[in-house]
């Protein structure tokens, strides 16, 4: 998920960590049975700078991992871990609360989560100048990562490797697969890259902005007034956006949203059918810190009743993966991490897809029809903005429907493909697509892959 916001100069989850440790400080865990096979371990990207990867190998029953592709997933923020909500609110083996996952990817795919940038989840930063700044930086750590990753891993160094994503990490999905490309052609990384997935992705911030007025107006959600008011305070976004004042319009972004919040009755940015941010959102710490103060307070308060998965990753999980250092909380570095990005938050990357696409890479972008910090029609928007020449003709074409199962009469997506650009339209789904809809988000995995 998860485009956590600029935070309050004094950010205030960190400081309930500890109490949050004390609470889950020798919880016991009934591991399913069926394990299968795992790895993990931190590569010191820069100096300073450790990050953490976790390595599932595939569990199908009729094929060895060496058969099926290898999926990194990037989740968002920045400063949302893969690691933790990646793998346990979305696609991973098991849910936050241990149980088995029907819709795991794992059945068709070997994962790899990397809580990146450095400083998310379980990775660190040793010195606060250690942070990335910007997407240049996010991409080359990653490229580090992935070299120390694919060198000591050559098993996976032919299997075909796909990155997916969500939210901000469809952003560093996108600098990292144009950087991943290049070494690859120079021969500097070994590896069998087939594609990238962009999944509500924070390509074109602008483009969201924009578009929140409108959907949420053909949505009921808002009335005239509303709608004049949200239409306001975006041109005053796109305004900064085209004076190139990034640290300007992550604020304005931020006012556009208390704007939407007071004339929609707080509807939920995730998924705009349900009323509160999903608990799961709230617990992770990647929901926004609305700088509103009854949200920051219910947040808050939340957070001292319960928070599965920061319990459990501080818990049982950091039990069991053994080298995390005594002193890092999974998390507790993460809303630096955010603002640290500040200045980069805004700008878009368009001519990134463009040059992914242009050098031949296989790109997909997918979207939940219900999200609305990433809404569809603002996806639709900048895809118009691509300079790729297969675009008139992609525009063209007509969509397909598809069905999660081929018994089901319920539509779940439409898809759209030409070359090497693909989109889907998730029907029923929000920010979130995974843990909305599970089977679909399953079946496209598995298109995207070419295993269908
Ligand atoms: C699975 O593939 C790996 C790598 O090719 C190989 O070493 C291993 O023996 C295979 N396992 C089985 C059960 O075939
Ligand atoms: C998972 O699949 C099993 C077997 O098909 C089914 O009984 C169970 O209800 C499913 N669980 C969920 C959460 O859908
Ligand atoms: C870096 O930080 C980790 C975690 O806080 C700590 O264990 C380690 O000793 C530190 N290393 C250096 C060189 O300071
Ligand atoms: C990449 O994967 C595809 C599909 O499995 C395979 O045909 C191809 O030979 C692989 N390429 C390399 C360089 O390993
Ligand atoms: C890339 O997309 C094209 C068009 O859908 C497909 O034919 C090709 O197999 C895909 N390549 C990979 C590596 O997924």
């Amino acid at each position: 998920m998860e485009l956590v916001p600029r935070v309050p100069s004094a950010p205030r989850w960190p400081l309930l960590l500890p109490l949050l440790l004390g609470l889950s400080a020798g919880a016991a865990i009934d591991w399913p049975t069926e394990e299968g096979k795992e790895a993990w371990d931190y590569v010191t990207v820069r100096k300073d700078a450790h990050m953490f990867w976790w390595l599932y190998y595939s569990t199908n029953p009729c094929k060895n991992f060496s058969e099926l592709p290898l999926v990194m997933w990037l989740q968002g923020g920045p400063g949302g871990s893969s690691t933790g909500f990646g793998n346990f609110e979305e696609i991973g083996p098991l849910s936050s609360n241990l149980k088995p996952r029907n819709t795991t990817w794992l059945q068709s795919a070997s994962l790899l989560f990397v809580d990146n940038p450095v400083g998310t989840g379980f990775s660190y930063v040793n010195d606060s100048n250690a942070y990335a700044k910007d997407l240049a930086t996010v991409a080359s750590d990653m490229m580090v990562l992935l070299k120390a990753f694919f060198s000591s891993h050559k098993d996976f160094q032919t299997v075909p490797f796909y990155i997916f994503s969500e939210s901000y990490g469809g952003k560093m999905a996108a600098g990292i697969s144009l950087e991943l490309y290049k070494a690859v052609q120079q021969g500097t990384i070994k590896c069998n890259f087939s594609g990238v997935a962009l999944g509500d992705s924070w390509i074109s911030p602008v483009d969201s902005v924009m578009s929140w007025g409108p959907y949420l107006y053909s949505m009921s959600l808002l009335d005239d007034k509303g709608l004049a008011e949200v239409s306001n305070v975006a041109e005053r976004v796109l305004d900064a956006i085209n004076k190139e004042q990034y640290k300007e319009a992550t604020q304005l972004w931020e006012e556009a949203e208390m704007v939407i919040e007071k004339n929609t009755d707080g509807v939920n940015f995730y998924n705009i059918l349900t009323k509160s941010t999903p608990t799961s959102a709230m617990e992770s710490g990647l929901e926004f810190l609305r700088s509103h103060l009854v949200r920051l307070c219910q947040r808050h308060v939340r957070h001292l009743e319960g928070d599965t998965l920061s319990q459990l990753m501080n818990g049982p999980i950091r039990k069991k993966l053994k080298i995390i250092p005594e002193d890092i909380s999974w998390g507790a570095q993460s809303p630096k991490v955010f603002m640290n990005m500040e200045e980069d938050f805004m700008k878009p990357v368009v001519s990134i897809v463009d040059e992914l696409l242009e050098a031949g890479v296989n790109v997909t972008v997918y979207n939940g029809q219900l999200d609305l910090i990433v809404d569809t029609m603002g996806q639709e928007a900048w895809l118009r903005k691509l300079t790729w020449p297969g675009l008139s003709k992609f525009s063209q074409l007509k969509w397909k429907a598809l069905y999660s199962n081929p018994k089901s009469l319920e539509t779940s997506a439409f898809v759209k493909a030409y070359k090497n650009l693909a989109f889907y339209w998730i029907l029923r789904a929000g920010h979130m697509v995974p843990s909305d809809q599970g089977d679909m988000a399953l079946k496209m995995m598995r298109l995207v892959t070419q295993q269908e």
